[in-house]
C-alpha cells in the first residue's frame, strides 16, 4: 500500500503530538506531583456536633505554635465566623460539612477547598497581609448559597 508523502508527514505529525502530550501528562503528574492530595481523613456528619473538634469549631493555637482553624460549614454559614488568625503565620485549616456540599474560597487567595459531608479538607495557607479576607461558598448548597458568606480578620500579632 502506498501512502501519499503529505499524508504521511500529517500521520506522524499528528502522532508525535500525542506522544507530546502523554509526556507532558507524565512529567507533571510525577516529576512535579501534580497529584491528588494523599490527606483523606472520614467523619461522621451525623455527630459532628459531638465531635471532640468539630463539635465547637475554633481557632486552635498548638503548644508547637502552629494554629489550626476546625471550620464546620452548612446550610447557610461557616462557623466559626468571623475567624481571626494571625498575620506572617502558616494557618492549617480543616473543614468539613454538616450537611451538603459547600465551597470554601478565600476570597483574594489561591486558598480554595470544598467542604464533603463526610470528609476533612485540610490546607495550609499563610497570610502576608493583615485585614479582613471573605470566605466565599462556591459549590451550589440549596436556596440561600448566594448569601453564604463568612469572613477572615488577619491580625498583625498572634492571638
Ligand atoms: Cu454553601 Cu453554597
Amino acid at each position: 500500500m502506498s501512502v501519499n508523502v503529505y499524508e504521511r508527514i500529517w500521520m506522524w505529525g499528528a502522532g508525535g503530538l500525542i506522544v507530546l502530550f502523554l509526556a507532558a501528562i507524565g512529567i507533571t503528574a510525577v516529576a512535579q506531583a501534580v497529584q491528588p492530595p494523599s490527606h483523606i481523613e472520614t467523619i461522621n456528619p451525623a455527630t459532628l456536633d459531638e465531635h471532640p473538634e468539630f463539635g465547637d469549631p475554633q481557632v486552635v493555637v498548638a503548644e508547637d505554635g502552629r494554629v489550626i482553624v476546625s471550620v464546620v460549614a452548612e446550610m447557610f454559614q461557616f462557623r466559626p465566623d468571623p475567624i481571626e488568625v494571625p498575620v506572617n503565620t502558616p494557618i492549617t485549616f480543616r473543614i468539613t460539612s454538616a450537611d451538603v456540599v459547600h465551597g470554601f474560597q478565600i476570597v483574594g487567595t489561591n486558598a480554595n477547598a470544598m467542604a464533603v459531608p463526610g470528609y476533612v479538607s485540610q490546607f495550609t495557607v499563610t497570610f502576608d497581609k493583615a485585614g479582613d479576607y471573605d470566605i466565599a461558598c462556591n459549590e451550589y448548597c440549596g436556596m440561600m448559597h448566594h448569601v453564604m458568606v463568612g469572613k477572615i480578620t488577619v491580625k498583625g500579632e498572634r492571638p
